[in-house]
């Protein structure tokens, strides 16, 4: 009798331990939680990111694939990075835009450099706050067409959930099943990796912030002087690190939208 309950007991601890170590392994396997190490100076302050898309190191790589994936355009031939090149601070050296079906664009591909630090973001949509539905506009927007796939939502998530890459990246940055592979996923995983793209080394940082009286030359001296004068008032608009008053960080007391006068376009 006793032999027998210790057995019973001893099984009924086997099980809950294969249970609760079956649930850690679930975990660890499907975790989508590798906290993202910012590679920042202690200078420069954290971006704000969005409460429902924190970053983590695997929608960072995840989106890394997706920036650079030709086969969201309509001709296989355009991907984000077609115009945002990253040898060119991320924009594309010309003076407009031209999508993937030769249409131009009215406007130049803006540098994504800092962009994590935007307020708000383009010129043609003043309310636009968030990366992950910017994404939405160069992939699906006729007016102009950047990469052409209006109506073709369902053959571009076939193909990623058909890619075993994608299947891995996928799993690892969100969960596993075909589900997780959907376009509100897509667009975390493109402004995570678009917030990764942090510029912090500049000659001028170094100068400026990092105490390398030598980083830049005496010209450059004299046009900062010059830069922040009441004389050409640049500073006004093009102030702080990123040159920049559309700014949002974990260091300002207000999280106001300064700049968002100054950025509507009419057209
Ligand atoms: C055909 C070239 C082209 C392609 C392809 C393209 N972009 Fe752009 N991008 C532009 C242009 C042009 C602008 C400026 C838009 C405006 O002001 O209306 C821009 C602006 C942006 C901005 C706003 C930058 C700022 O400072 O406000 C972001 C973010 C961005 N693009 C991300 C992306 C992502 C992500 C993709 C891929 C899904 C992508 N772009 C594909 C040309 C392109
Ligand atoms: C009243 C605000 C304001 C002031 C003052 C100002 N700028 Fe600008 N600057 C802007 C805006 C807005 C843009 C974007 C214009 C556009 O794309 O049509 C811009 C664009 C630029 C660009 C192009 C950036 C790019 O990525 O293409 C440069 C360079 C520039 N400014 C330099 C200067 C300099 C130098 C001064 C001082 C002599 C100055 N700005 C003063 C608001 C200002």
């Amino acid at each position: 009798m006793i032999f027998k309950w210790k057995r019973w007991f001893a099984l009924t601890v086997i099980f809950a331990l294969t249970f609760c170590l079956s649930i850690g392994l679930s975990k660890v396997l499907s975790a989508p939680n590798t906290a993202y190490v910012w590679n920042i100076p202690s200078w420069m302050p954290k971006p704000v990111i969005p409460a429902d898309n924190p970053m983590t190191a695997e929608k960072v790589e995840l989106g890394r694939y997706l920036f650079y994936e030709k086969r969201l355009s309509i001709n296989g031939e355009f991907s984000c990075a077609s115009c945002h090149i990253q040898k060119l601070a991320f924009t594309d050296g010309k003076a407009i835009a031209v999508g993937a079906t030769q249409e131009n664009h009215p406007r130049n591909s803006m540098s994504l450099v800092n962009i994590a630090y935007n307020s708000v973001f383009t010129w043609a949509h003043p309310g636009m706050k968030k990366l992950e539905v910017q994404a939405l506009i160069p992939m699906f927007g006729e007016h102009p067409v950047e990469m052409g796939l209006t109506g073709k939502e369902n053959d571009i998530l076939q193909m990623l959930r058909e890619d075993p890459n994608y299947q891995k990246l996928f799993a690892a940055a969100f969960d596993k099943g075909d589900s997780n592979i959907n376009l509100k996923n897509l667009t975390k995983a493109l402004a995570s990796f678009e917030r990764s793209l942090i510029s912090a080394n500049s000659p001028y940082d170094r100068y400026r912030y990092g105490n390398d009286k030598n980083a830049i030359s005496a010209a450059a001296k004299r046009g900062e002087t010059l830069f922040n004068s009441d004389r050409l008032e640049c500073f006004h608009c093009h102030g702080g690190f990123n040159f920049s008053d559309s700014i949002k960080h974990e260091r300002l007391a207000s999280l106001g939208n300064c700049f968002s006068q100054h950025r509507t376009l009419q057209y």
